[in-house]
């Protein structure tokens, strides 16, 4: 494969098999730059990349920043709370203004879903979705991926469980693609009312007791309770939840193997998962973080080839 086939990342559903191993084999090659005392190589240099961001973000905001500093991009980064937004402009307006500066780029964060791809439709610059709503984010699931390839070595017929809060992730969505694309099992496990109604159609299998799942997999990826998202009350308490599917050392324990533990963030420590579960040898909490500028990089690299 020598180039990717869209001009934009907006998702995994469209993603090909063979695009997200070329993904992979270009960030193998920008972690090998990472590790060098200096991190940083010219291939994006004649780029200016804007960060339009309409919803918070620590790590993906940061990461993609770094991954274009990493790459020599010029960089501008936006975010609604401080913008003309405010003042009634529209979606289109504000990215038309970023663009005519003599942008190259857009990476975008927004809280309705099929924001990124209707400004996708609608300019001829590269568009990344760095999450819209609860639809897809599709950078995360790759570095998800990444990293469980990393420490297993490959990702085909491996079982993976997603733990918690389906419903409300774009994560959840964006992993199952991604992992099915690359022929692992998964498992989805939360209570009932934070499984939508119709998943199963993905062919994903669905369990109700965290035990089972964690019983079933060798990697646990956790996601948080996305309380901002939700309406009405799914479940009484976040206390009572962590108390039916929080994951912590003592349930680990009792299911006496291995297993990988993976994790978004941001977390709510002692909800999801305990202190003890995410800081443990068996946490890839940040080794995910790691992989994301690699991955981050090698999708504005592929995507820049586009543009040229
Ligand atoms: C996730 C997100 O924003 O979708 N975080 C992230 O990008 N690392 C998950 C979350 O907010 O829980």
């Amino acid at each position: 494969m020598e180039q990717l086939l869209s001009k934009d990342l907006l998702g995994i559903k469209n993603l090909k098999l063979d695009e997200i191993n070329f993904i992979f084999d270009t960030a193998d090659k920008f972690k090998e730059v990472l590790q060098r005392p200096i991190k940083k190589v010219p291939s994006l240099r004649h780029m200016t990349i804007a960060n339009v961001f309409f919803e918070n973000s620590t790590r993906t905001k940061l990461s993609f920043e770094l991954a274009q500093k990493r790459l020599s991009a010029d960089v501008i980064n936006f975010s609604s709370s401080m913008s003309s937004v405010k003042k009634g402009e529209s979606l289109l307006d504000t990215i038309n203004n970023i663009l005519v500066m003599k942008v190259d780029m857009i990476v975008m964060r927004h809280p309705d879903p099929g924001a990124p791809h209707f400004v996708a439709k609608n300019i001829n610059k590269s568009v990344i979705n760095a999450g819209d709503g609860t639809h897809e984010h599709p950078t995360q699931a790759l570095l998800d991926c990444y990293t469980i390839k990393e420490k297993l070595g490959e990702i085909k017929n491996k079982k993976i469980a997603i733990i918690g809060d389906i419903s409300h992730s774009r994560v959840a969505i964006s992993n199952i693609y991604a992992l099915q694309k690359l022929g692992a099992k998964v498992m989805l496990c939360g209570p009932s009312t934070l499984i939508p109604k119709h998943i199963s159609s993905l062919n994903v299998h669905i369990e109700n007791d965290i035990k089972n799942a964690l019983k079933w997999c060798d990697v646990a990826n956790v996601l948080r309770i996305q309380l901002e998202r939700q309406g009405n009350n799914n479940f009484p308490s976040l206390r009572e939840y962590g108390l039916y599917y929080g994951i912590n050392k003592k349930l680990l324990e009792k299911i006496k193997k291995d297993i990988i533990i993976m994790h978004p963030g941001p977390i709510n420590r002692g909800v999801e998962i305990s202190s003890d579960v995410a800081d443990s040898k068996n946490s890839l909490v940040l080794d995910q973080v790691e992989n994301g500028v690699a991955i981050r990089m090698a999708v504005m690299y592929l995507l820049s080839q586009k543009n040229i």
